[in-house]
């Protein structure tokens, strides 16, 4: 038998090798809801405008209703042999329903009905996305609240640099993640336009309602060009691209908790949820949730580099090329959801061992440039000067074999005499975080301050 949807015109059915390269069911299968619904709403505007008759659509319609629950109690035989979800789904509504599912498929086409439900499961995907990324939001302001004043070493070139506080640190990934959001609303605005009606690629003569459809679906109008409106991808693209960059914050944090909870630092444990033992050496405790979410960066860029590639030089308009467009990004959404909520469970568990942080915070002269700024402001010297004096103070204390604040003032003298025993107030951890006020510092009373702001802000929209 050849293909009932498209075989009149052959003689033979398809290789077996030809249907499975050919066949997207096994992945399209994803976008059955929004299948479903798409065709509920061409329907419906096919009846409207008296394209078919009111009471075809309506058996359209409750046909669909049909599928939709068989597909959801997995009662639904999804079939190889008809490629794809809308083939499937239209093969079963005329079992259903008998010649009148034959006029479903008037006034368009797979190409405009693919570009239309993958908008929308894009669409659903990335409201998904938001939210969870809201709710680890959530999870890191209340972490950081709780650590305002937790004082931690902060690096550059994972050398330590300065003191900050821990909340200070862990609000960093709060505005990263609200960066990540944007791009993906951004996104969102951009792709919720119809391609129902752009039909094959040129549009229809059949004198349908675009706007119709286009709204019981919840876009904010059909697109303008029938040929862009079947042949781009650039919203899965954007897509990608969004969740390409927010995998790339989560790895750079998932990175941050290996190195913070090995012993050599010490500087947080991981909880027991989040942690897996080994099976030679008793006492491991390995952070492999991190080091998977750090992991699962490169798949998810993956996505995005294999459809820019399947993109590039398709002349216009579809292609089957395009087909290739689902499989990485159903998978790259659903691997970035499950990093999300990982990521939100370790934050939600991260344990500072606070006295640890406290005395690394202290270590590696962590507060010369507070004593540099300190010879600026009470000396009135100029930076530069002040940066090499602190340079030799530290050598001092280094070759002593001391800790800045515990280099005695005559010792401190002998490099510059005007220095007076008010230095020792700058040279605590504790007053190098408390200084840095200035907004967008790391001082504890500005992490209260953003963290009760993202509080607020995540009331109100999140
Ligand atoms: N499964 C196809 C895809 O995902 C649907 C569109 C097929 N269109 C066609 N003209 N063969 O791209």
């Amino acid at each position: 038998m050849t293909n009932k949807m498209w075989g009149g015109r052959f003689g033979s059915q398809p290789d077996p090798i030809m249907e499975e390269i050919n066949a997207s069911i096994d992945f399209d299968r994803h976008l059955y809801r929004q299948d479903i619904a798409a065709s509920k709403a061409h329907a419906a505007m096919l009846g409207q405008t008296a394209i078919i008759s009111a009471q075809d659509a309506k058996r359209i319609a409750h046909g669909l209703d049909t599928i939709l629950s068989e597909i959801e109690a997995g009662t639904f035989s999804f079939k190889r042999a008809l490629e794809d979800i809308h083939m499937n789904v239209e093969s079963r509504l005329a079992e259903l329903i008998g010649p009148a599912a034959g006029r479903l498929h008037t006034a368009r086409s797979r190409n405009d009905q693919v570009a239309t439900d993958f908008r929308l499961w894009v669409r659903d995907a990335i409201d998904r996305i938001d939210t969870a990324l809201a709710v680890y939001q959530r999870a890191l302001a209340e972490k950081a609240l709780d650590h305002a004043a937790t004082v931690m070493p902060g690096f550059t070139h994972l050398q330590t640099a300065q003191p900050v506080t821990f909340g200070h640190h862990l609000l960093a990934y709060v505005e990263m993640a609200a960066r990540d959001r944007g791009r993906f609303a951004d996104a969102r605005a951009r792709l919720n336009e119809s391609p129902l009606g752009a039909a094959a690629l040129a549009g229809t003569s059949f004198p349908i309602d675009r706007a119709m459809s286009a709204k019981a679906l919840g876009f904010t109008r059909p697109m303008a060009n029938s040929l862009d409106a079947v042949a781009d991808r650039d919203f899965v693209l954007e897509t990608l691209s969004a969740c390409a960059i927010t995998a790339l914050h989560l790895s750079r944090f998932a990175e941050e908790i290996v190195i913070w909870s090995s012993p050599f630092s010490g500087l947080v444990r991981l909880s027991d949820k989040f942690s897996t033992g080994s099976s030679i050496m008793p006492q491991k405790r390995n952070p492999d949730a991190a080091e998977l979410v750090r992991a699962k960066a490169g798949r998810i860029v993956g996505a995005l580099t294999a459809l820019l590639v399947v993109m590039k030089g398709l002349p216009l308009a579809y292609q089957k090329d395009m087909q290739e467009d689902k499989e990485g990004a159903i998978d790259a959404l659903s691997t970035l959801s499950l990093s999300i909520a990982a990521m939100t469970g370790m934050v939600r568990d991260l344990e500072p061992d606070v006295a640890r942080m406290r005395q690394a915070a202290g270590e590696g002269y962590a507060t010369a440039t507070d004593l540099a700024d300190w010879l600026t402001q009470t000396l009135k010297l100029p930076f530069r000067e002040a940066h090499h004096l602190t340079g030799r103070l530290v050598a001092k204390a280094a070759a002593a074999g001391l800790a800045l604040d515990k280099l005695p003032l005559a010792a401190m003298q002998e490099v510059e005499p005007r220095i007076t025993k008010a230095v020792f107030g700058v040279l605590s951890v504790e007053n190098s975080v408390k200084s840095r006020a200035v907004f967008g510092g790391t001082a504890p009373k500005n992490v209260r301050t953003q963290a009760k702001r993202w509080f607020k802000r995540l009331q109100n929209k999140a």
